[in-house]
């Protein structure tokens, strides 16, 4: 296992009584490279070193992707003072795709979460009060619910505790290993 993923593994260990430890920032390009950044709920780390995250085929993000799978990463865990930046090529599946790992993601939601996919076209005007009162089937998965799955290429890790911070690079070498190299904050 890489060194970060131990480390991650950690401060999601150590912070698991924190809601706010699961959300992370994730920023994207449009076809002009004008940056976007928003925040998303950490939804697991897969054995393949896969950030998983769900989210709306009908949102920008979604439609940036599409155009430009890279994206960054930003995560900082409050409580033990550390930040870890990805640099990630995201692939998204609907549950046309990959039906299992889709179905699973919506099982784990909540009615409300679930009730969320149910309105209309994110971004587009809210015309009158009753425009988020829908109802709905929960137990159909909606055609736009998406995985995202964030592939992570690089990470560039901080840990503010101590005197002097302590920051590493981590990159994969030309046999695909994961190798370390401790750096300048
Ligand atoms: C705490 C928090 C968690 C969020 N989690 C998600 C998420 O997991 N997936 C998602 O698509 N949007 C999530 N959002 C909403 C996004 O930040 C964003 O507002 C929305 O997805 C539209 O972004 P876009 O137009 O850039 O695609 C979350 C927002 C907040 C504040």
């Amino acid at each position: 296992m890489p060194s970060w993923r131990q480390s991650l593994v950690k401060s999601l260990h150590k912070t698991r009584s924190i809601p706010e430890s699961r959300y992370f920032q994730i920023a994207t390009a449009n076809r002009e490279g004008v940056p976007f950044c928003r925040t998303v709920v950490h939804r697991g780390l897969t054995d393949d070193n896969q950030l998983l995250v769900i989210s709306d085929t009908r949102t920008e993000k979604y439609q940036q992707l599409n155009e430009n799978n890279r994206c960054h990463v930003s995560w900082y865990f409050a409580k033990t003072r550390e930040q870890y930046r990805f640099n990630c090529t995201a692939s998204m599946v609907t549950k046309i795709e990959q039906p299992d790992l889709v179905e699973a993601q919506w099982e784990k939601l909540s009615d409300a979460g679930k009730k969320q996919f149910l309105w209309g076209r994110p971004g587009t005007p809210r015309l009158d009060e009753s425009a988020l009162n829908v109802e709905g089937d929960y137990s159909i998965v909606p055609a736009h619910f998406c995985v995202l799955s964030l592939n992570i290429e690089n990470v560039d890790y901080l840990n503010l505790r101590g005197n002097p911070q302590h920051r590493e690079w981590h990159e994969k070498d030309e046999n695909d290993n994961w190798v370390s190299q401790s750096v300048i904050p």
